[in-house]
């Protein structure tokens, strides 16, 4: 079984072909970055154009790399939300044009269960399994019992840890997205020079809470005079070091929790290394299993949508015919209706 899944909630116009034997005949991922960097973040209205303009174009790429016909493809897979209204209907009406042409089901998921059902795909793992899903729009803990099974233990009280990161760099004037610019500011910066704070650290939940961080690093970074590059590596490094330690704190509150045997990490945040190092020492302390996916499935990508849609084929969804695209989409408000009913 192939299905063909298509990703546009946000920045990143995304098509792939996944197979339920775990292969992937062919996969295709074309950031827009450039079209928005000078506007200092990512514009609903040009995303939604740019994903138009190069979608269709996409999906027969795809078809012609794997060599794969309409007739070998079992269903379509969008993401139906969340994010940004524009891109949405512009990947999910594409996607069940399709469907409809092809007389194939259309399945119209949740993008975070993409991001949820990765470590499935990356390492085959049995359910129950503990995720820490940390996005540019999301910082969660969620307790992954099953497809469309998905129990909220703690999120973020305000900014995501995305979204901070991608605030402090702005503060210090790297580059968007800002997570990359500061794992790679902080490889030769001071971690220690600068003492921030831990919000909600002390408290017994998997709760998170980031803006006051990024105030102390505004209001700190202002009392120092013009930057220059040791505050910059500096303070990039000891921003990366604090939220390394607030996760991990969070992560050993949430494992002694659910009792888990396998850690899960998932959405962009996922790729930096030095987030990783700390979430695999605590892991490795509190004797379970850390996984990590590869650095091409941290970030948005298609694979994770086919995926997702695979497993959800698998337990006799049978498609949906009705549905509308939803901006904001809780991950623990999606369930799987086929298992319900
Ligand atoms: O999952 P994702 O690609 O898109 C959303 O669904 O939000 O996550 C994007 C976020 C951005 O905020 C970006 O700055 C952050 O992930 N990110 C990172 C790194 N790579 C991407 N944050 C920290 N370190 C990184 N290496
Ligand atoms: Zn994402």
């Amino acid at each position: 079984m192939i299905v063909l899944g298509i990703e546009t909630s946000c920045d990143e116009t995304a098509v792939a072909l996944v197979g339920d034997d775990r292969r992937v005949p062919a996969t295709m991922l074309r950031s827009q970055w450039a079209q928005h960097q000078h506007f200092g973040g990512v514009v609903p209205e040009l995303a939604a154009r740019a994903h138009l303009d190069i979608l269709p174009g996409m999906v027969k790429a795809v078809l012609q790399q794997a060599g794969i016909s309409a007739a070998d493809i079992a269903a379509v897979a969008v993401t139906a939300g969340p994010g940004l209204i524009g891109g949405l209907l512009v990947g999910a009406t594409y996607g069940q044009m399709l469907a409809l042409g092809w007389d194939k089901p259309l399945l119209a998921l949740n993008h975070l269960e993409g991001h949820a059902l990765t470590p499935r795909f990356c390492d085959a793992v049995e359910f129950p399994y503990l995720l820490l899903l940390v996005s540019g729009g999301h910082s969660q803990f969620l307790w992954i019992k099953g497809v469309g099974d998905y129990e909220l233990l703690g999120e973020t009280l305000d900014d995501a840890v995305g979204e901070a990161f991608d605030k402090v760099a702005k503060i210090l004037g790297l580059p968007q997205p800002g997570g990359p610019a500061i794992e790679q500011a902080a490889l030769i910066g001071n971690a220690t020079r600068f003492a921030l704070p831990q919000p909600l650290a002390g408290r017994a939940n998997c709760d998170l809470s980031l803006s006051g961080l990024k105030t102390a690093v505004r209001q700190m970074v202002g009392a120092l005079g013009p930057l220059d590059a040791a505050i910059v590596a500096d303070m990039a490094a000891s921003f990366q070091s604090t939220v390394a330690r607030l996760l991990a704190t969070k992560l050993k509150q949430a494992i002694r929790q659910t009792q888990c045997n396998y850690v899960a990490v998932a959405g962009g945040v996922a790729a930096n290394n030095f987030i990783r190092q700390e979430l695999q020492k605590i892991c490795t302390a509190q004797g379970c299993a850390l996984l990590l996916p590869p650095l091409s499935l941290c970030g948005d990508n298609a694979v994770m949508m086919a995926w997702a849609g695979i497993e959800r084929l698998r337990l006799g969804a049978r498609g949906d015919t009705e549905f509308s695209v939803r901006p904001r989409w809780p991950l623990h408000e999606t369930v799987l209706r086929e298992k319900i009913a």
